[in-house]
């Protein structure tokens, strides 16, 4: 009995360090890619010769966690790193809830592949020189509940399916090359905090999010700033119930009509209008400090009327 007990034992052991291996050839893999690495704290991961410490990672990885040999999250943000980012590569850690490279010179695509990351809660790729459109497969990832991937050369449309994404809370596409109608695009968000989708090439109107319950009451922070977004700002009726927005900004866009009350967003501290295609007069309702709590209001650069002294 007790020697069975034992080749158990030994069978689950190397079961673990296989797998633990393969998240180590991964990174290594990933590793071959990077051509600059400035700082060398990385140098480690590049050299699979260092002895691991209690989690079964190399001791001197930095911004690698693993546990049990896994790893569970990358960080190498600001570092300095230049060359090609084989995120394939990376796509086989099952692991891995966290993938942060931001602000560094990583060139790639985001493969099809990433949808087997089934464990990932956070992927920052900003500020690098990632191409290519977002592939359907990401909308696989049901634990995503932060995407950065601004300031980069992506562009096409989103894929349809970010109605999966049910956990995602923080989406910052903003300061790259994607197109498509926005109102298709609010109609699938389930509950998003912070939507940045500024400086890219979006169309369409935003009345959808104001048919959108459930986008309305959970937005805080709103940013669809340079696109080419026309018609009016929101369908009329029903009249949305944006309880928790704070800032909104859709300047520098193509917007038409009157220029709303607002005095539904009961906690908007920032209001940003500018380079629009407003006209008629602005709301007194704007103006009348117990409807609201906005510490910034800008309207310039629209066709608007002022009627003084009324
Ligand atoms: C992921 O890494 C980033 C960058 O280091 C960090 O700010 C964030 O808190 C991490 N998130 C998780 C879920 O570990
Ligand atoms: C980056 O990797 C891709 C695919 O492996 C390859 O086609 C491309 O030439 C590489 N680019 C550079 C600059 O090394
Ligand atoms: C996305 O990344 C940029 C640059 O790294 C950062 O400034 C921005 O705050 C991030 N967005 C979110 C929603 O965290
Ligand atoms: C609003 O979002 C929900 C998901 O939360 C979706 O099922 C519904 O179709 C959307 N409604 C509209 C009018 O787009
Ligand atoms: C909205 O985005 C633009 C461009 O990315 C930025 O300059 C602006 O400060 C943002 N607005 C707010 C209120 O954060």
């Amino acid at each position: 009995m007790r020697l069975v007990i034992l080749c158990f034992w030994i069978w689950a052991a190397s079961g673990a360090a296989a797998v633990a291996g393969s998240d180590m050839e991964a990174l290594l893999e990933f590793g071959r890619g990077i051509r600059q690495d400035p700082s060398r704290r990385q140098a480690a991961p590049w050299n699979p010769t260092s002895s691991s410490d209690s989690d079964g990672c190399p001791v001197d990885w930095h911004g690698v966690q693993c546990n049990g040999g896994q790893i569970l999250s990358i960080a190498f943000d600001g570092i300095g790193l230049v060359g090609n980012a084989s995120l394939s590569a990376l796509a086989r850690m099952t692991m891995l809830q966290n993938l942060s490279l931001s602000g560094n010179k990583l060139e790639g695509v985001l493969p099809r592949a990433l949808g087997s990351l089934a464990s990932l809660q956070h992927l920052d790729l900003s500020n690098n020189r990632f191409i290519g459109s977002i592939p359907a497969e990401l909308t696989k990832l049901s634990n995503l509940g932060h995407l950065n991937l601004s300031s980069n050369g992506f562009g096409g449309a989103l894929p349809v399916g970010f109605r999966s994404l049910r956990k995602l809370k923080y989406l910052d596409l903003r300061g790259n090359g994607f197109v498509g109608k926005l109102d298709d695009i609010f109609a699938q968000l389930q509950s998003p905090v912070h939507v940045d989708f500024s400086c890219n090439q979006f169309s369409g109107s935003l009345a959808s999010i104001s048919d959108n319950s459930s986008v309305a009451t959970t937005l805080q922070y709103l940013n669809v700033s340079h696109n080419v977004l026309s018609g009016p700002v929101f369908a009329s009726d029903p009249t949305p119930l944006f309880d928790s927005l704070e800032v909104f900004d859709t300047s520098y866009n193509a917007l038409t009509g009157n220029v709303p009350s607002f005095n539904f967003m009961i906690s908007l501290k920032v209001l940003l209008l500018q380079n629009n295609k407003f006209s008629g007069s602005i709301p007194e309702a704007l103006f009348r400090e117990t409807s609201m709590v906005l510490t910034q209001l800008d309207l310039s650069c629209n066709q608007l009327t002022v009627q003084l002294g009324v």
